[in-house]
């Protein structure tokens, strides 16, 4: 068969430095001319094209960056033959197929013509022909394991997805783990799981219940048809924590936009999230993130999420993130697993999956003392004394 004359050991030598761009070590040579026959060579070449050395070097080069010696490469290239028996070999390794008399003529003449062996490689590498043989061969290459839950405990995890980090981004927020915040996560995961979920979309009208001033209300605004911002906007949020209560935001909206946004999108609406004046089934997507725990205990929240399920459209999601005991007494503004339990339990609305609440038996963490220094990250735990709590979200699909 054209392009298998040479023996074993030098067919191993020359696949290492066309799709490795290194040396075989001693322990490869052996491994690689075991078995040796057409099945055997086809083998190490799936196996070195699969390689994370082989994607790292082929991303390298789609963006414009070396990662290996340059030198060293270019000189192990030149130790395999003639120009004509190289570019054979590297269109055998690379494109699986023996070279065609116009790419033979084309890359030998490039050659004595001073071009390096290593652009050739380069340019096989690079081109059309191998990207569709790359998607045939390794279809599944490179793609990691992804944590996709969406009713959790604030999910470390979800760092690791990188679907869930561009959303993160999107918003403008740091992805460093070093700043792992169950504020991001919940902003994220709110957008994370609407869409997974389908909820939201360009025509998706959407509203918010002890909305303050959340950052995440202006990305909404710039990928949904309608947002509107439900606060109470008086009391003691006009002047705690980050003043989420401030009653400006209805008057001066922009004054508080992370960054440009569809200011005829949004709205901000002073209005009580137990008594929501809109008609049923005005909405997409009904969330409310941090907030229902200041309202009123259990009948507060539990009048909330039912206004917030009347105001749905059938089939619309409705997202509640908001303060879930893992362990310790009662304490205000939290709710204990069972409470939470009954909260979500409403007719008319049903969990897209079962709650994970398992997360904190999964991870080692310190809880922030929240009386101590509440600016401490990663922030994902946090405590009142003996009261050691997390966010939960859930979202419900209105039936
Ligand atoms: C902790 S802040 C959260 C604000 C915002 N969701 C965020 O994540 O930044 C709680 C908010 O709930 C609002 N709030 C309190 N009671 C309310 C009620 N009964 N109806 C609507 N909003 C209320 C407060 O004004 C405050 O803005």
């Amino acid at each position: 068969m054209p392009g298998f004359e040479s023996s074993a050991a030098s067919f191993v030598e020359e696949a290492f430095w066309i799709v490795v761009g290194r040396a075989v070590t001693p322990v490869e040579l052996r491994e690689g001319t075991r078995q040796f026959d057409a099945g055997g060579r086809r083998a190490l070449l799936m196996r070195l094209l699969s390689s994370l050395e082989f994607s790292n070097r082929r991303s390298a080069w789609k963006d414009g960056r070396d990662l290996q010696d340059r030198t060293g490469h270019e000189r192990g290239l030149q130790s395999l033959g003639a120009n004509d028996v190289f570019v054979k070999r590297a269109y055998e390794c690379l494109l699986g197929r023996p070279a065609d008399q116009g790419g033979l003529a084309h890359y030998t003449a490039a050659l004595a013509s001073g071009d390096s062996r290593m652009s050739i490689v380069r340019s096989l590498t690079l081109s059309e022909e191998f990207d569709q043989r790359y998607r045939d061969l390794a279809p599944q290459n490179g793609v990691l394991p992804r944590d996709t839950q969406l009713c959790e405990l604030a999910n470390p995890a979800k760092w690791d997805n990188p679907e869930w980090l561009a959303i993160l981004r999107g918003l403008g927020l740091s992805d460093d783990k070093a700043t792992m915040h169950r504020k991001p996560y919940e902003f994220t995961q709110l957008v994370y799981g609407c869409r997974r979920l389908g909820a939201l979309r360009d025509d998706s009208a959407i509203i918010s219940i002890g909305a303050g001033h959340e950052l995440v209300l202006y990305w909404l605004a710039n990928h949904a048809r309608r947002v509107v911002a439900t606060d109470l906007y008086e009391g003691v949020w006009q002047e705690v924590q980050g003043r989420e209560g401030d009653p400006d935001v209805i008057r001066r909206p922009e004054d508080y936009a992370p960054f440009s946004y569809r200011r005829d999108r949004l709205v901000f609406m002073k209005m009580d999230g137990r008594r929501l004046a809109f008609r049923d089934g005005t909405f997409d997507i009904a969330y409310s993130l941090s907030s229902i725990e200041h309202f009123g205990g259990m009948p507060g929240a539990i009048a909330t999420i039912r206004e917030m399920g009347r105001v749905l459209k059938p089939g619309g999601v409705l997202t509640l993130a908001t303060e879930y005991v893992l362990h310790g007494p009662p304490h205000e503004e939290t709710f204990q697993p069972r409470e939470f339990a009954e909260l979500i339990e409403q007719p008319g609305l049903r969990l897209v999956e079962p709650l994970d609440e398992h997360v904190y038996r999964r991870y080692e963490y310190e809880a922030i003392d929240l009386f101590r220094n509440p600016y401490q990250t990663p922030h994902m735990v946090v405590r009142f004394n003996d009261t050691v709590f997390t966010t939960v979200i859930v979202f419900l699909r209105k039936l």
